[in-house]
């Protein structure tokens, strides 16, 4: 690993590029200019593209004719870092243990899309081109759902024209083994807000007499599942593609034991979820409904004797083939009108969504990916669909028209969007190994 390389990473890291953070506006703009700047000194053109949100970053090689031409996406943005006080050094001051760099956004999305970007460079050095076309776009809003690069895709259609599009912010099955991720879940967020009395009332003087706004965010909240983690919502279900035998029969094969590995990431008692299905398809092919947050009444220290005037939770469905993410908030919306009792009022607020994703990794561009993923590792791919989101590839496909190779560099205890983020150099190499084998393959 040359010593510029990790150093390009410390200071790509310590942007604290929190896109859901209005206060950090002006962090993710001078991250998105040092990108700018990088890309520039590398030998693109690049350019900082402003959008309602966060701007865009995009940069480019000669476009030659007769070429294959290849987007590469990735994101600038991060979660928020905190709770803070469970980090064992500061999210933005990275740092390097044993081979890993813990830091916000180590591994998502900075890590990853670095990677690219340093193999783009090295061949950029030795040949003063890159074998194929390339395109890169680099955003700053994927972790709110990619709100504004739909409408810079468009835009942008003719000049983006591209044969396919590689993304690494998916996971690796385990260190040293190449994984090609096929599918990823859509999402659909909703926002819950019960109100009752108002104002917070003296619980001896009223309580008994109205309903307690956070008993009946409860209710609403018990109603999504039954005692077999099943989603109660009404139609759900319905358009839910079950899963293909092949795939079945794969993902049996895959060289982990996903309930060890489970366990031991996560430090559960046990493992929970949908009756009847395997866990790899719990979490790849079936669709959940998750309580993310939700808050109301005394919080402080103590009690206190009194009835909060309101409740809030913010809910996410994660989505699978064949769901439609408009149609499945509005069931949960029926769904929980329908349980909300007249003594409280409900108001229901739809947030960010993104579609999920299916492509055929046998297609040419994918046993092409396969080839360059054996050539980087030494090791055939693993085909595997991920549980996570990526709202924009669907639209690579719906308004670029091309399909997107999903070649992941995530390990399963890099503790993305958790305290204690994490990357390994070992991976910033296999990035930049993936990236020359990548864009080799496509040049053939
Ligand atoms: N890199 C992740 C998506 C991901 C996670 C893919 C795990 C595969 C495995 C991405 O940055 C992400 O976190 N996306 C959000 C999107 C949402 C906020 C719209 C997600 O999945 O929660
Ligand atoms: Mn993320």
């Amino acid at each position: 690993m040359r010593a510029s390389h990790l150093e390009d990473f410390y200071q790509f890291l310590r942007f604290p590029s929190v896109s859901t953070d209005d206060s950090y506006s002006a962090r993710l703009t001078e991250c998105g200019h040092w990108l700018v700047e990088k890309l520039t000194r590398i030998g693109l053109t690049a350019k900082l593209h402003p959008t309602p949100g966060h701007p865009v970053v995009w940069a480019h090689n000669e476009q030659k004719p007769g070429r294959r031409t290849v987007l590469i996406y990735g994101h600038y943005d991060v979660q928020p870092p905190d709770p803070l006080e469970l980090w064992d050094s500061p999210p933005f001051e990275p740092v390097l243990h044993d081979g890993y760099v813990f830091a916000r956004g180590a591994t998502d999305n900075k890590g990853q899309i670095l990677s690219h970007i340093l193999g783009i460079e090295e061949q950029m050095e030795a040949n003063g081109d890159l074998p194929v076309n390339v395109h890169l776009v680099v955003e700053g809003e994927e972790e709110i759902g990619s709100g504004n690069l739909g409408n810079f895709l468009a835009q942008n259609r003719d000049a983006l024209k591209c044969d396919v599009v590689m993304v690494s912010d998916t996971g690796m099955i385990a260190r040293g083994v190449p994984t090609i991720s096929y599918g990823l879940r859509g999402v659909a967020a909703l926002e819950l807000k019960v109100t009752g009395p108002k104002m917070d009332l003296h619980s001896g003087i009223y309580g008994g007499a109205v309903m307690n706004p956070l008993a009946a965010m409860s209710r609403l909240l018990a109603s999504l599942h039954d005692t077999n983690g099943r989603i109660t919502i009404a139609g759900f279900y319905d358009d839910v593609l079950p899963l293909q035998e092949w795939e079945r029969e794969m993902w049996s094969k895959l060289p982990v034991n996903p309930e060890a590995e489970l366990l031991k990431e996560t430090g559960v008692p046990e493992l929970f979820g949908e009756r009847g299905f395997s866990t790899l398809e719990r979490i790849w092919a079936r669709p959940t409904a998750e309580i993310n947050g939700m808050g109301g009444g005394y919080q402080g220290q103590g009690t206190k004797t009194v009835i909060g005037r309101e409740a809030m939770a913010k809910l996410t469905f994660r989505l699978v083939p064949n769901q439609d993410g408009e149609k499945i908030t509005a069931l949960a919306e029926e769904h929980l009108r329908k349980n909300c009792p007249p003594s409280i009022r409900l108001e229901m607020t739809p947030g960010h969504s993104g579609p999920w994703y299916l492509t055929d990794p046998y297609s040419q561009f994918g046993c092409a990916a396969q080839r360059a993923m054996r050539d980087a590792f030494a090791r055939d791919a693993v085909l595997i669909r991920e549980g996570g989101s990526i709202p924009i590839v669907s639209q690579f496909r719906d308004i670029l028209g091309v399909e997107t190779l999903l070649l992941g560099l995530a390990l399963p205890d890099c503790r993305a969007h958790s305290p204690n983020e994490n990357f390994p150099l070992e991976n910033l190499d296999a990035g930049i190994r993936i990236n020359k084998a990548v864009l080799k393959e496509l040049a053939a």
